[in-house]
């Protein structure tokens, strides 16, 4: 089966600009400088690859796009832009750039933007909250986003994006280990792209149990969660590895954020550990043992597939 990515990407993108557009409050709606802060970082650009793996992780268990996928996506690059908006503040990685626009600070000023930031993350679980999916399915749905986003429960869990942003911090100006590189991409980014392949397929799980179609799942429910959180634990390593290449090898203009950032503020990243020529050969791997992990669904898997190889193929 060939698949078309450039054309996942565009009508995923598409979709999910519509669900932010109707789910952020309008500019007009007092108060307004919250809302203008919220859209300015929402709407400069993000390519939605977080929604897009989302919607197609729900399609590949559920055979069709359910109701609710586009909303959920959107929660999801809620959160993605919050976490952006934070991680530019003077106080974390200290940017004037991204997306290709200044940084949310920049334009509204450093309280709106921790308040942007936070709304947004607000939104999403309100967002998730109301999903027209079984009580059940909302639930599973909530505890899994949350524990994806917070700092690792009790020992029991990993640590998700912000213990992640916690480790990454403390990292800078210390000589980076394999381990703790490892650590932090899988917590800081792994985390939030893994539970959008999650919550996709949980959302697809639930549209099959409302409407008695559990028999034609390729696999058991539990195997097939287990089987997309392989495959995203995997894919959201290799992305970050990826991002760390773009960092070193690409311009300013190209990936619409300072380019050489890391470098320059000595971060914890695979190629200092690893060098430009590994790193690239690690996320390609990663992205081949991703692609085992699908197996089970067949040709349903193909667009999930084409996406991770576009995740480690991308340029910005
Ligand atoms: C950038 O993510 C931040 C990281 C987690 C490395 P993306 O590369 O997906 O950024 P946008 O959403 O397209 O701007
Ligand atoms: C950002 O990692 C991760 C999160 C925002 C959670 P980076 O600091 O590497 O992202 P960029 O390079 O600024 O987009
Ligand atoms: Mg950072
Ligand atoms: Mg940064
Ligand atoms: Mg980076």
């Amino acid at each position: 089966m060939t698949i078309d990515v450039q054309s996942i990407l565009k009508t995923g993108a598409a979709a999910t600009d519509a669900a932010l557009e109707r789910l952020l409050p309008a500019a007009t709606i007092e108060p307004h400088s919250i809302h203008r802060a919220m859209r300015h970082s929402t709407f400069a650009g993000g390519k939605r690859l977080r929604p897009i793996l989302c919607m197609e992780a729900a399609r590949c268990v559920a055979g069709t796009l359910p109701e609710g996928a586009a909303a959920l996506g959107a929660a999801i690059e809620m959160v993605h832009t919050y976490s952006l908006i934070h991680d530019d503040l003077p106080a974390l990685d200290n940017d004037d750039l991204r997306r290709g626009q200044p940084t949310c600070h920049v334009v509204f000023g450093e309280a709106m933007a921790i308040l942007a930031g936070d709304a947004l993350q607000t939104l999403a679980f309100q967002t998730v909250a109301q999903l027209p999916a079984p009580a059940a399915t909302v639930v599973e749905i909530l505890r899994e986003f949350s524990f994806a986003i917070g700092t690792g429960v009790g020992g029991a869990l990993p640590p998700g994006m912000i213990g992640g942003q916690v480790m990454d911090i403390e990292g800078e100006g210390h000589k980076p280990t394999a381990d703790l590189v490892e650590r932090i991409h899988r917590a800081k980014t792994g985390a939030l792209i893994t539970t959008s392949i999650v919550c996709g397929g949980l959302l697809g799980l639930g549209h099959c149990l409302a409407n008695n179609s559990t028999a034609k799942l390729a696999c058991t429910s539990e195997d097939a969660i287990a089987r997309l959180r392989t495959f995203g634990e995997k894919a959201g390593l290799a992305f970050q590895i990826v991002d760390d290449v773009l960092d070193m090898t690409q311009s300013s203009e190209e990936l619409g954020k300072t380019a050489g950032k890391d470098t320059a503020t000595d971060k914890a990243t695979w190629p200092a550990v690893f060098g430009i020529e590994q790193s690239k050969h690690d996320a390609a791997e990663l992205i081949a043992d991703a692609f085992a992990a699908l197996e089970p669904f067949g040709d349903a898997a193909t667009p999930l597939k084409s996406l991770a190889q576009y995740l480690v193929e991308r340029t910005h």
